[in-house]
């Protein structure tokens, strides 16, 4: 059963309706080289059915066929006609993925004739994973790295290659194996060849390896005096330390870089724009085919809440937007999805519409840092979807986030999406069985961002469950109600989440977010909340958008109830478009919120029968736990907010106790 665990939504259970002749009955697998993606493919294929599988090139040497118009770089060709299944990828990659959107169907008990080019919206699907050498892991749910151990890199790879066959089922192509916050010994040269072994590891799941980088590396670990990305010194540091890593790992993906931000060291300590300090490293791995990730989460940490134009949701397009032009090519900016920091609701970033001339990447968090680390149901990809599809209206014209993002919209040579994952040696991966359709819809997304959220959580669900219709239909009502119930349970109406900021990022504590420097702020009083974000009145975050949609968010009128807070300051009695008062609509979702996380662990109890009893039990405590959290949640906010407003609760529930 633990075993069930860590194949997570590739478990291959017997399907009802397939018999023997089902399937085709022998596998031409076009490479037989034990590293390579399209051997893999094979041996995946072996376990449920009989095909030929490859690369463009090797199918049509090996079959004497014509070329296949049409696939891009990791697309693939599958083709079904009875017994006959070909498979082909654009590269030996996209034969590997076509092989797992095969069994995929199978496995959903879909055994029909099809015949159809899948491509990637992006060439950057990667993970981020926050792991430390000490094998810790920041904002990780569940257990210790499986990449770290005591300061090196693991001597056991099993779980890594295993992590990298999950990750090419759902066609991510890169890992960024550490801590945004990196440990400069990294670069040592035991670690360096640890390295190698884990890129070994996953390379025959096309899975690329990458590293955060620590900026001022050359001081800490170099000896020498400066980390200023000008100085000749510094310069040849990196292009040493690039040779080193790209000896061991001739096809590493890049760096990720976060320099400027939260105390870590960067180009500004030194007077150098912050694409100076990419390019620094855009030089150095650009002969060797290599990218590098710079973070937009660059602020400052200390803002004096007594300015009422002082805004942390500013920072972002303030530092960037005049280096837009100046970045190497080979530099993508990867950009969280809102201004502020994975919270349960905010607006799209800005910086999107403001980086014409620059590759740009999304990030996402999968971890559920601010969303009930992994103890509550928090299915996300909606809430990604509300910025996905968010169309900036750049120029005046239909701009989404995800056509910038995948370099159509200006026309980039590179972008995509980063993830933040943080597995861990827990047999579930994530520490929650449900929490791992986060991940499979991550990657799903990552490669067709227009698929619907909810078709790919009922595939997850089959893969994961099986095909009981009452496993499908109940546990796709708790998911799709998950953010909302999230939502209303914790922070309304933009607010931000409303959890602890200062030390756990877990529970309620809403008095956490004001008063102190890290620009979180509601500015809460005893008569008003919200942030003023206007131009006209208040930070002027509004105007970092392009007209149309500045226009919008400028004005109470046309500003949506669910960002109300986000970008206005107003009376708790001021009346939304739906009637309510604030307050009283804080009330309402509170209790609303609250008691649809009752429902949870009902609607899965009847589902007993249905499930293992070891993932039964273990979903079942968890979803207990949140119906419990959800009430702690609701009176904690609801106390608080009647304390600061002396408003009572309409329908009597809150401030009688
Ligand atoms: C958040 C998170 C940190 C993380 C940071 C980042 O602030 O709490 O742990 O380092 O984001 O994304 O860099």
């Amino acid at each position: 059963i633990a075993e069930d665990g860590l194949n997570a939504w590739l478990r291959y259970a017997p399907v009802p309706g397939a018999s023997g002749n089902t399937f085709p009955s022998a596998i031409v697998a076009l490479n037989k080289t034990k590293s390579s993606p399209v051997y893999i493919a094979g041996q995946e294929l072996q376990k449920a059915a009989s095909v030929v599988v490859g690369s463009l090139d090797q199918y049509m040497t090996a079959t004497n066929s014509k070329y296949i118009p049409g696939l891009e770089v990791d697309g693939f060709w599958l083709n079904v006609k009875g017994s006959s299944v070909q498979i082909v990828g654009q590269n030996e990659r996209g034969a590997l993925y076509g092989a797992f959107e095969y069994l995929s169907r199978l496995a959903q008990g879909n055994f029909s004739d099809i015949s159809y080019i899948s491509n990637p919206s992006a060439p950057i699907r990667w993970t981020n994973e926050w792991d430390n050498l000490d094998g810790s892991i920041e904002r990780g749910y569940a257990g210790p790295s499986i990449f770290f151990k005591d300061g090196y890199v693991v001597d056991n790879v099993t779980r890594v290659a295993q992590y990298a066959r999950i990750l090419a089922s759902i066609r991510i192509n890169g890992v960024i194996i550490n801590n945004v916050n990196a440990n400069e010994t990294l670069l040592s040269d035991r670690n360096v060849q640890g390295l190698g072994r884990l890129a070994d590891a996953m390379r025959p799941y096309g899975v690329k390896l990458g590293i955060s980088l620590n900026f001022s590396s050359p001081r800490g670990f170099g000896g020498l005096d400066t980390f200023d990305p000008v100085d000749p010194a510094v310069i040849a540091f990196w292009g040493n330390v690039t040779e080193r890593i790209y000896h061991a790992v001739p096809d590493m993906a890049g760096y990720l870089v976060k320099a400027n931000s939260e105390g870590q060291p960067g180009p500004l300590t030194y007077n150098r724009t912050l694409a100076v300090g990419a390019n620094l490293f855009a030089n150095a791995v650009k002969p060797h085919g290599g990218i590098v990730m710079f973070r937009a989460f660059v602020y400052d940490n200390h803002i004096n809440e007594s300015n009422w134009k002082n805004d942390r949701a500013n920072a972002a397009v303030d530092f960037f937007k005049d280096l837009d032009g100046k970045f190497d090519d080979n530099v993508v900016v990867q950009i969280k999805y809102g201004p502020i920091d994975f919270q349960v609701r905010e607006p799209t970033s800005p910086l999107f519409a403001n980086l014409l001339q620059t590759n740009t990447a999304i990030e996402l968090q999968i971890t559920q840092e601010y969303l009930g680390q992994q103890d509550h149901l928090v299915y996300i990809p909606p809430l990604w979807k509300t910025v996905l599809d968010f169309d900036l209206r750049v120029e005046g014209k239909p701009s989404k986030v995800q056509d910038i993002i995948s370099g159509e919209r200006f026309k980039r040579p590179l972008g995509g999406y980063a993830g933040v994952v943080n597995v861990g040696t827990n047999t579930t991966w994530l520490g929650s069985h449900l929490a791992m359709s986060n991940l499979y819809a991550y990657g799903r997304l990552a490669w067709d961002p227009t698929s619907d959220p909810q078709a790919i959580l009922q595939d997850w669900i089959r893969l994961t469950f099986g095909l009981d219709p009452a496993v499908l239909s109940f546990i796709t009502q708790m998911s799709m109600e998950s953010w909302p119930a999230y939502e209303n349970y914790t922070g309304n109406l933009g607010i931000q989440t409303l959890t602890d900021i200062l030390y756990t990022h877990f529970g309620p504590n809403p008095a956490s977010q004001d008063d102190n420097g890290w620009g979180q702020w509601t500015r809460a009083d005893h008569n008003a909340i919200g942030m003023d974000r206007t131009v006209s009145n208040g930070t002027g975050f509004a105007g970092q958008y392009p007209p149309e949609v500045a226009a919008v968010y400028e004005s109470l009128e046309t500003t949506p109830d669910d960002l109300l807070l986000w970008f206005h300051h107003v009376p708790y009695t001021y009346n939304l478009h739906c009637r309510k008062t604030v307050i009283q609509y804080f009330y309402d979702a509170h209790y609303a919120g609250a008691e649809t996380a009752q429902t949870f662990p009902v609607l899965w109890s009847t589902l007993k029968d249905k499930i293992d009893a070891q993932r039964y039990e273990d979903v079942l405590f968890r979803l207990n736990f949140q119906a419990g959290h959800s009430i702690v949640w609701r009176d904690a906010i609801n106390e608080f907010y009647f304390n600061k407003s002396s408003i009572p609760d309409a329908a009597g529930r809150v401030g009688n106790h």
